[in-house]
């Protein structure tokens, strides 16, 4: 593991390997470990940042207050700059760590080479959902974080992940256990405040693939398919055998694809 101390963050990541920079951005409410499938694999490679966002995991925000979308691709830039990284990066995100990639693009579409959406949405939260979300968030304050583990571990994984890998299941039950109860109620918040990126799409110019696990049910391979067909230079992989954390339960396909599709890159 890696620490380093930026004007927002006392940062904890890993940074590992050379080469094309390729930032992994995890999901909500989880951290860097997510991504403990591709860190070595990828590592051969490319050059591998996995960090915690600010808030999650051992990563602390030095200001905490509101999150949101941009706020958290902002604070991945200052963590580029604080690396030395000045060259066009592949950016990897699942779900909410895609969210923040439409605002990566937005915000810093100089420093972005090529774009991996896994498991994400572009659409905003509608009416209903972000009420819900504003529910759980105080829910979750009064509560813990443990008070969501055992409905979402339900509906982030598939059915085969379920029953066929419980240790995996175990670790991300005590991943989102442990997680800062302020943090996950405000990223809550900050999702449900998120604005929809489609009317992005079809301006993202770099290569892009576009992953989902084939019974994803909450950003669905159909939701997914639309995004692909929408970016230009897009690349659209559906993984058999996997929900929501697709990478985390299929690694080997999904390691695979993203090794290809790197090698099909020119971001020197
Ligand atoms: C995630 O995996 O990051 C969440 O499912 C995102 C969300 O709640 O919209």
């Amino acid at each position: 593991m890696n620490q380093i101390e930026t004007r927002t963050t006392d940062w904890n990541l890993v940074d590992q390997g050379e080469g094309i920079p390729l930032l992994l951005v995890h999901g909500f409410p989880l951290d860097h470990s997510m991504w403990r499938n591709q860190i070595d694999a990828l590592a051969q490679h490319v050059r591998v940042i996995a960090p915690d966002l600010p808030g999650f995991g051992k990563s602390r925000a030095k200001e905490p207050g509101l999150m949101s979308m941009d706020g958290f691709a902002n604070r991945l830039q200052e963590l580029l700059t604080a690396l030395g990284v000045d060259q066009p990066v592949c950016y990897c995100g699942l779900s909410m760590g895609g969210y923040i990639g439409w605002q990566f693009w937005k915000l810093h579409r100089q420093q972005l080479g090529a774009l991996i959406a896994c498991d994400t949405k572009s659409l905003a939260d509608t009416p209903e959902v972000a009420r819900a979300r504003q529910m759980m968030a105080r829910l979750i304050e009064k509560e813990g974080s443990q008070t969501i583990a055992a409905d979402l571990i339900e509906k982030l994984f598939d059915e085969s992940t379920l029953s066929q890998q419980p240790e995996l299941i175990k670790q991300t039950r005590k991943v989102i256990h442990e997680s800062d109860r302020d943090v996950v109620a405000g990223a809550h918040r900050a999702m449900a405040a998120r604005p929809d990126t489609t009317s992005w799409l079809s301006e993202i110019e770099v290569p892009t693939l576009v992953a989902v696990g084939e019974h994803d049910i909450i950003s669905t391979p159909d939701e997914m398919l639309q995004i692909a067909n929408s970016i230009p230079n897009s690349t659209f992989l559906k993984i058999a055998r996997a929900g929501h954390m697709a990478p985390l339960e299929q690694p080997q396909a999904f390691n695979q694809a993203v090794v290809e599709f790197l090698a099909r890159l020119d971001l020197s």
